[in-house]
């Protein structure tokens, strides 16, 4: 690995403790490197601002004169009434380089930050991890072309397909590892949402049971076109209620979604084609109880082949998670709706 590579690996690890906390704008991690160490790290700060390199410059001082600065994403060139644009404040700090993942698609940088820094004689370098930073800012990047925030389904299911016993029960079908780690899941979306049946079979309560990230839990949803209202007394506290999923695309504040069943809204969002990844977690258990996913009304096998590619496999003590993103073509947002500009 180039010495490139690790410390935008630095830089994405720091990106990913905003996910979920900066909507609408994205996640964005900075190190800034001179003589060979690190003089200044940054990461966007709840509710978009200040931005990574903002914060990152602001540590390094002195320091960042003919240093490098390795950053997630495109430095910002648009100036807002919150702050600067990162672009400037990278010129005016003297670094000597920047290296990044890829462009930011806001119209209003869209390749000008990276020019701005050519113009002012700074070597820039684009395109390292790009696909991991771009795995990271999957919710800003479909709100950008897609014009609504990305989807996440999660199911725990037996081997057999089964999310839960025949009456109902499916307390707990993966052990805690596997929930730890869907937990961390948790704390990255803006919403979480679950349908009405979950919410009177299970009562959940949706929160991030995670030391130090209990702060985290993200707001709730459940959708249900019959419920006139949350039961009182519900442990899921708070919650909207959703008729439509689509009721969240007008709302900017929402990157990031994490649908957590049951089987009808899984059935239903998969049917029309509202999942962009799925997060698969499953037990060496056989239940032989109720299927996790219903009828897609497909019409031919064909139709079921190339959606999804497995992107990440992991072994959680006894159980497993697979993670499958939807293949999609970019739909550029003019073709979709305008979504609201990141701050
Ligand atoms: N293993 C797991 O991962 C897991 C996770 C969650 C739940 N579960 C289990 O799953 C079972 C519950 O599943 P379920 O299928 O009965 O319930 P569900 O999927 O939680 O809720 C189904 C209800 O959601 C509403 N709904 C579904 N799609 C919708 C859409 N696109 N827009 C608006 N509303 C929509 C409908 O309510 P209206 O009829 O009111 O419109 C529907 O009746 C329980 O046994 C629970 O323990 C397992």
């Amino acid at each position: 690995m180039s010495d490139d590579s690790r410390w935008i690996g630095a830089a994405l690890a720091l990106a990913e403790r905003g996910i979920g906390r900066t909507a609408p704008n994205p996640s964005v991690g900075c190190v800034i490197v001179g003589a060979g160490r690190v003089v200044g790290r940054g990461w966007t700060q709840p509710g978009g601002r200040p931005h990574a390199e903002a914060m990152a410059l602001a540590a390094a001082g002195e320091a960042a004169r003919g240093a490098t600065a390795f950053v997630t994403l495109e430095p910002c060139a648009h100036v807002s009434p919150r702050g600067p644009a990162c672009a400037d404040l990278l010129v005016a700090a003297g670094v000597a380089r920047v290296v990044a993942c890829g462009t930011d698609p806001d119209p209003r940088t869209a390749g000008q930050g990276f020019a701005r820094l050519r113009t002012a004689g700074i070597d820039v370098v684009e395109g390292v991890r790009r696909a991991e930073a771009e795995r990271l800012n999957a919710g800003f990047l479909a709100r950008r072309h897609h014009g609504r925030p990305h989807v996440t389904l999660k199911l725990a299911l037996s081997l057999d397909g089964s999310i839960a016993l025949a009456d109902g029960r499916s307390r707990w079908i993966t052990g805690e590892r596997a929930r730890a780690h869907a937990h961390l899941e948790r704390a990255w979306a803006d919403v979480i949402v679950v349908g009405g049946g979950t919410l009177l079979a299970d009562d959940p309560t949706l929160d991030v049971r995670l030391p130090g990230l209990e702060e985290r839990a993200p707001r709730r949803a459940v959708l249900s076109t019959s419920l006139a209202a949350i039961p009182p007394g519900a442990r899921i506290g708070e919650a909207r209620l959703l008729r439509d999923i689509a009721e969240l695309d007008a709302d900017p504040s929402v990157l990031r979604v994490l649908v957590e069943g049951g089987a009808g809204v899984a059935t239903t969002l998969l049917a029309a084609d509202r999942v962009d990844r799925l997060l698969v977690y499953r037990a060496p258990i056989l239940l032989g109880g109720r299927r996790g996913i219903g009828d897609l009304g497909l019409a031919d096998l064909a139709e079921a082949h190339g959606r999804w590619r497995r992107v990440d496999a992991l072994e959680l003590g006894p159980d497993g998670v697979e993670l499958f993103e939807r293949q999609r073509s970019i739909c550029h947002p003019r073709e979709s709706g305008s979504p609201s500009p990141a701050a």
